[in-house]
């Protein structure tokens, strides 16, 4: 093109910019019940999608194809405990680079609705909130408890400047911010917490953009969950009429735009449940009927993606209930981000409302099924506790939680002595549930048996004064969602002994995942040991590709599985209902030896090997609650 053509159009693209610039705004409509995008009247359509279940080289790929779905905006929670792992160390790099993720959403000229909580619930670890928050034990969450507003005020004060240039007003792409999330379903009910965030917030972002609640549909809910100068929000699934939904929006906003914040696609799974599925039909009739309304929705999820690591959490209801790897949702895109039925099925209903972007929609990315990979380098967990807890152990009277030497998640040991012989079995059992979550029990460095939180609460043991007594225990998760999120880890009551209560611990917090990544495998002499905590290695080449593939474990029960060290999460096939773990093809080297770890807790199969499929088991066929019992 000609130069004095190319200056012209990029000084009128100078121009336009400025122009639009000049008027960009986002407001609510009083009068005419919706919002106002740059003075005219507008309705978003959008999906939740978390950047922190989904590896970032995949986070384009997976916002294209919301784009091509037809949504105009997403809706994105903001994880507290991801970037502020200890209390004042951030981390807003790599995989929590949230900026670099807004970015490309603003990219694909989709539309922001954030929820930076403090809370987020999200059905993961402590709904958002760090677990460190309760090294002061007496602490109130999500209360105006000095100690927890203080928390909340220094880590807003770092995250909200950085999400000021981003919003629509200030040429971003965020139009409206979510304050708390559902707090109305919280016992305290304390408007004075949610009139402190709402000055924290406008202090940081300013007067004008569009801050929100969102909560169920339940009066009290909506008494304790709203305030005045929030504009209060709804959430439910296709199970509810939605005429009479909106009418309880009504009921605290008489006038404004309606919005379903949580329009649900599917459903969460819970170790030991059933798996989650959501019909399509009875999903795009709802949808339909939202849009008839007139109403705003965002659909949770659109993606749901994976809870890697020890990232998921738990809800309490008649117990403590934690929640799979797998955050698949049955949502229109699934796990592995590729376009379902459903996601057709609701393209197919935006198109009748709005216009749906031309072109094709993204294929399914390809899956591979490696085979079975034999893990024959058998290491039993005591014999390189050194190796995972390179500090000193700390020497205690009775059990500290996890939550008091400041460890966040993952596994602690526990280590005693029996204080006198027991020639006929005795319990060895644990105060007031005080398991949490689970605790794999071995004497002299053999397996016992596992304690569980809610449901096996004793063992019977036998042993002799002065043999060495371990408890493993495992956090399964903070709870995520109920009356109480101050959920400490570890052991949390005395253990008992018949009736004498142990005494004289050594507590060894864990960092596994360090070893696992630059010290394996460790210099030891292996174990045959198949059952027990242990950890099983082993290798694998690709036939020259890295597509996405699904890690099955025959014959295995309970554990945790490291990738080329990286951590994909719990896997617990006796409990169900998931039977495989995602494995993003990223995650493989195509040029050498991908290395595999396992960590058994319980009984590993006599000969251990995993098996690579190209479809993912969610759904435990022989899957019975009463074999769980
Ligand atoms: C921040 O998080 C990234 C991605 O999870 C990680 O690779 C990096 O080591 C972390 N940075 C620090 C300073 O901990
Ligand atoms: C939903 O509720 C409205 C208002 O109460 C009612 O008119 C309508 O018939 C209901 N729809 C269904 C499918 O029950
Ligand atoms: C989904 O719901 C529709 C409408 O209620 C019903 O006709 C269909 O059989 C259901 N599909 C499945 C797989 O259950
Ligand atoms: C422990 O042993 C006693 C006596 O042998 C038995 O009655 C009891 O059921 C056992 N309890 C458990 C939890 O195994
Ligand atoms: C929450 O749980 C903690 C620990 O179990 C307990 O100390 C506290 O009293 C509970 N708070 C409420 C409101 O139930
Ligand atoms: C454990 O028992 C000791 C001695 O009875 C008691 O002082 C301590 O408070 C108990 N710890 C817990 C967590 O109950
Ligand atoms: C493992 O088994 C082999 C053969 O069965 C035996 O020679 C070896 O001593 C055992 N090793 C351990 C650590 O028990
Ligand atoms: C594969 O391994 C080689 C050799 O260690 C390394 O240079 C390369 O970066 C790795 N590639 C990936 C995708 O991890
Ligand atoms: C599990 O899901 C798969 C794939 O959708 C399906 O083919 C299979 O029948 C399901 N199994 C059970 C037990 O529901």
């Amino acid at each position: 093109m000609g130069l004095w053509l190319y200056i012209f159009i990029v000084v009128l693209g100078g121009l336009r910019f400025q122009g639009t610039a000049a008027v960009r705004s986002f407001s609510i409509d009083y009068k005419n019940n919706c919002f106002l995008k740059d003075g005219n009247k507008f309705r978003y359509i959008s999906g939740s999608i978390h950047y922190f279940r989904i590896p970032p080289i995949y986070w384009k790929d997976r916002l294209l194809k919301m784009y091509m779905s037809g949504l105009n905006a997403v809706q994105i929670y903001v994880p507290w405990n991801y970037h502020e792992p200890m209390p004042g160390i951030y981390n807003f790099s790599g995989d929590r680079n949230l900026e670099g993720f807004l970015g490309l959403v603003a990219q694909l000229g989709l539309l922001v609705i954030l929820r930076p909580g403090p809370y987020i619930c999200a059905e993961w670890d402590m709904g958002g909130l760090p677990s460190w928050l309760l090294a002061e034990p007496n602490i109130i969450l999500r209360t105006s408890d000095p100690g927890f507003l203080q928390a909340v005020n220094k880590w807003l004060s770092v995250l909200l400047p950085k999400i000021k240039p981003h919003l629509y007003q200030n040429g971003g792409n965020i139009i409206s911010i979510q304050v708390e999330n559902e707090y109305g379903s919280y016992y305290a009910c304390d408007y004075d917490y949610m009139r402190h965030l709402l000055a924290v917030f406008r202090l940081y972002l300013g007067k004008e953009i569009v801050l929100f609640t969102t909560d169920g549909l339940k009066e009290s809910e909506l008494l304790c969950g709203t305030l005045q100068d929030l504009y209060a929000t709804v959430d439910f699934g296709s199970e509810i009429n939605e005429t009479r939904a909106f009418e309880q929006q009504r009921l605290v906003e008489p006038r404004g735009p309606l919005v379903n914040s949580e329009y649900y696609t599917g459903w969460l799974d819970y170790w030991g449940e059933p798996h989650s599925m959501k019909n399509t039909t009875v999903v795009t009739n709802g949808l339909q009927k939202i849009l008839e309304l007139g109403a705003n929705v965002n659909m949770y999820m659109f993606q749901g993606g994976t809870n890697f690591g020890y990232w998921s959490g738990a809800d309490y209801k008649d117990k403590y209930y934690p929640i799979t790897t797998s955050y698949d949702y049955d949502a229109p895109l699934s796990e592995a981000g590729d376009p379902t039925e459903k996601l057709y099925a609701i393209r197919t209903i935006i198109g009748k409302f709005q216009l749906v972007p031309a072109g094709p929609m993204p294929p399914p990315t390809p899956k591979f099924s490696y085979g079975y990979v034999s893990l024959p380098l058998c290491v039993a967990f005591l014999d390189i506790l050194s190796l995972l807890s390179p500090g000193l152990p700390f020497h205690s009277s009775f059990p500290l939680t996890f939550e008091a030497l400041m460890q966040t998640h993952g596994f602690m040991l526990y280590r005693t002595v029996l204080p006198d012989d027991i020639l006929q079995p005795v319990l060895l059992s644990v105060l007031e549930n005080g398991i949490h979550d689970l605790a794999y029990v071995l004497l002299n460095g053999k397996y016992k048996g596992t304690l569980e939180r809610d449901r096996v609460n004793a063992i019977n043991i036998t042993g002799q004064l002065g043999d060495s007594l371990d408890l493993l225990v495992e956090s399964m998760g903070h709870i995520n969602f109920g009356a109480n999120n101050s959920d400490f880890k570890g052991l949390t009551h005395n253990l008992t002994l018949g009736s004498t209560i142990l005494s004289d611990w050594l507590i060894y917090p864990l960092d596994i995942d360090s070893a696992v990544a630059q010290q394996w495998p460790p210099y030891v002499p292996r174990s045959n040991s198949t059952t027990g905590p242990a950890f099983y290695t082993g290798a694998f080449k690709t036939p020259g590709i890295n597509y996405d593939t699904y890690v099955k474990f025959p014959g295995w029960s309970k554990g945790q599985i490291w990738i080329n060290g990286f951590n994909l999460g719990r896997f617990w096939p006796v409990r169900g209902p998931q039977q495989t773990l995602f494995v993003p093809g990223f995650l493989l080297n195509t040029s050498v030896l991908n290395t595999i770890v396992v960590l058994e807790l319980q009984n590993a199969p006599s000969s251990p090997k995993v098996l690579f499929l190209d479809r993912p088991v969610l759904n435990a066929s022989s899957f019975s609650l009463k074999d769980m019992k």
